[in-house]
């Protein structure tokens, strides 16, 4: 069994202290194979902001894979911004924009879907694409295949269709075909899973957003999250997982299992139970 702490957003500058204690006590309990940091790591990308995150992987003590996201790039330093726009990230969290980590269990591939140009909006390239598709295709049996990227590629809201992924689709045609299970993101702080894209239904990849770990910047009434994945044996032939949301109880001090989706695996009979 392989098991990936899906955590996004946790914008260190605005952390909630005790939340950030909680996360902490999750990785102890469950010790995942793979910790995933999607992005909107720091709240302004400032020293002291990525100095704190470095703390909270170092203290996670397992393995990491993360992204950047819009906001681990300098807004107001515009010579920082255009010069160096990944320096204050790479000093903290390593020199790879794009790691890759694998296990018999699991291939997760991270793209960087930043752009310092634009503000806040998120693009992929076909450069990009390609790299993605064609280490996808040199994945083992048995691996799950998780692309992490910080912007999301499918909206629940409609609010946020201007949030997604530039170039979505035909990323998602291109991984769909190479064998993707799983996309991973964040960015609008609200935890949800869908298929990937309405045109491989959800037969093809799905996609699970994370909700903002341990930042005090909620979406309205949507506590702290974040997601546990587990991929389990395969099912008839094809790859399988459970993506289980975890909210934090500000009651009980501890983040709390409230929602699971099954993710690929055999269709369900006809008649049976969701
Ligand atoms: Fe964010």
């Amino acid at each position: 069994m392989t098991r990936i702490l899906h955590l996004s957003d946790t914008h260190f500058g605005t952390e909630r202290k005790p939340v950030v204690e909680a996360v902490l006590d999750v990785a102890r309990a469950i010790e995942p194979d793979l910790v995933v940091l999607s992005g909107d790591i720091t709240q302004r990308a400032r020293r002291g902001q990525f100095a704190a995150a470095r703390k909270f992987v170092q203290r996670l003590s397992l393995p990491v894979l993360a992204v950047p996201g819009n906001h681990d790039i300098p807004l107001f330093n515009l010579f920082a911004r255009v010069l160096d726009p990944y320096g204050n990230y790479r000093r903290a969290l390593g020199a790879a924009l794009e790691p890759v980590f694998e296990t018999p269990g699991l291939l997760a591939i991270g793209v960087n879907t930043t752009r310092p140009r634009r503000r806040k909006d998120g693009e992929i390239s076909d450069a990009q694409i390609g790299r993605v598709a064609q280490r996808l295709r040199q994945a083992r049996p048995g691996q799950l295949r998780v692309v992490v990227a910080h912007h999301p590629v499918r909206a629940k809201e409609e609010s946020d269709l201007a949030n997604l992924l530039i170039n979505r689709e035909r990323a998602l045609a291109a991984w769909a075909q190479a064998g993707l299970d799983l996309v991973l993101g964040g960015h609008i702080h609200l935890p949800y899973v869908l298929p990937a894209s309405a045109a491989t239904g959800p037969g093809g990849p799905w996609m699970a957003q994370a909700g903002t770990a341990c930042s005090r910047r909620v979406r309205g009434r949507v506590p702290n999250s974040l997601n546990l994945i587990v991929h389990e044996a395969e099912q008839g032939g094809r790859r399988a997982c459970r993506v289980e949301r975890w909210d934090y109880s500000d009651a009980a001090h501890a983040f709390a299992l409230v929602h699971t989706t099954r993710v690929g695996g055999e269709p369900p009979a006809p008649g049976a139970a969701a």
